[in-house]
């Protein structure tokens, strides 16, 4: 063994490393995302979902039905991006997902059913095709199903984010459901009308004081905004906010909803901060780092960061999309960037089509 080995044997021995051999690894030129841009289709996930519904039943220690959608570029990590964790959650008629809380938010968005609940520090809030319900950090929360259909929502969390960062904290409640000690809906009571809030209340927390955005205002919202020009990268998309800061809902996680006109294509970019997006509605197609997702109601795909992305209506049929974001992390951070397309008119040339 010649010196030079000999020296980063004793290195290695005493846990340091010289960093002039791996600074290419701490510092590259760009971002190096081990997530892949995929996507997970309706016709495959629905009999998943329903199988899941038969097999599994819900207890203390199997809270929660749902089948979480893990990146193949990051098989252990768990998460549907290297920060966000999404799955399809499933209640039966009549069933109660026990109460619990964690430090990790989640968001809830309603795909098929009408008539669930979910139950936020004892704040009942009524779920319906569209709605989004949020479950900030260390809010008590269970879910419950008083309709006679089976629920199916989309789960949107910060998981792989809070356990990176080392700071999950857990705690089930001593009961499976909540006593519901204000009237029913709150918090949209107080601030559902998005332009006026109480003028005695103040903020409470980091995250919205609203709980569940319903449907019927956010589709109107983006239809009398779909008359005008909008953003050429995402069309017509709009964040919900927070109504105390005008921010996003929660420090880790922004959700847009958006829609993509009849027969338009978007310009593509990237930008640091990945997301996740569900179909709501129609069917288009996005170009995600050269490969293109063809895609329709009710399929969920990803867009890694610093990925380059556009994404297109398919001809005579509009699009609403669904998406959950990290970017409040990066923008806290002083970590956002954002990058346009430079060449053939801001889009990039398809080079492979996803199979699945
Ligand atoms: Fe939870
Ligand atoms: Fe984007």
């Amino acid at each position: 063994m010649d010196d030079a080995q000999a020296f980063y044997k004793e290195l290695e021995r005493n846990h340091l490393v010289a960093l002039w051999n791996v600074s290419a690894n701490l510092l590259p030129k760009e971002p190096r995302g081990r997530a892949i841009p995929y996507l997970w289709r309706w016709d495959t996930l629905l009999p998943l979902v329903r199988r899941g519904g038969e097999l599994a039943p819900l207890s203390r220690g199997a809270e929660r039905r749902v089948l979480g959608f893990i990146n193949p570029g990051l098989p252990t990590r768990y998460g549907a991006t290297h920060t966000l964790w999404a799955g399809f959650q499933y209640l039966l008629p009549r069933e109660v997902a026990p109460a619990h809380r964690h430090s990790p938010a989640a968001i809830r968005f309603i795909i098929q059913g009408d008539g669930a609940f979910t139950t936020v520090d004892g704040d009942k809030c009524v779920m319906s095709r569209g709605d989004l319900v949020l479950t900030p950090p260390w809010t008590w929360h269970d879910h419950g199903n008083e309709s006679d259909e089976p629920m199916i929502w989309l789960d949107g969390l910060d998981l792989p984010l809070v356990a990176e960062m080392e700071a999950t904290f857990y705690e089930p409640f001593p009961k499976d459901a909540q006593r519901v000690e204000r009237p029913v809906g709150d918090s949209e009571r107080r601030y559902g009308l998005g332009q006026l809030r109480p003028t005695w209340e103040r903020s409470v927390g980091p995250f919205s004081p609203l709980l569940n955005y319903k449907w019927a205002p956010t589709e109107e919202a983006l239809r009398r905004l779909a008359t005008g020009s909008a953003s050429p990268y995402d069309d017509v998309a709009m964040e919900y906010i927070n109504p105390h800061t005008g921010g996003p809902l929660m420090p880790t996680i922004a959700c847009w909803i958006q829609l993509i006109r009849r027969g338009l294509r978007t310009r593509a970019h990237r930008h640091t901060g990945s997301a996740v997006y569900l179909v709501f509605e129609g069917r288009g197609q996005s170009v995600i780092d050269g490969q293109r997702f063809d895609w329709q109601r009710g399929d969920l795909f990803v867009v890694p960061t610093w990925a380059w992305h556009e994404h297109a209506s398919a001809d005579g049929a509009e699009a609403i999309l669904f998406s959950v974001h990290d970017t409040p992390v990066m923008q806290a951070l002083g970590l956002f960037r954002e990058q346009a397309y430079p060449d053939h008119d801001g889009h990039q040339p398809v080079s492979r089509v996803f199979e699945g």
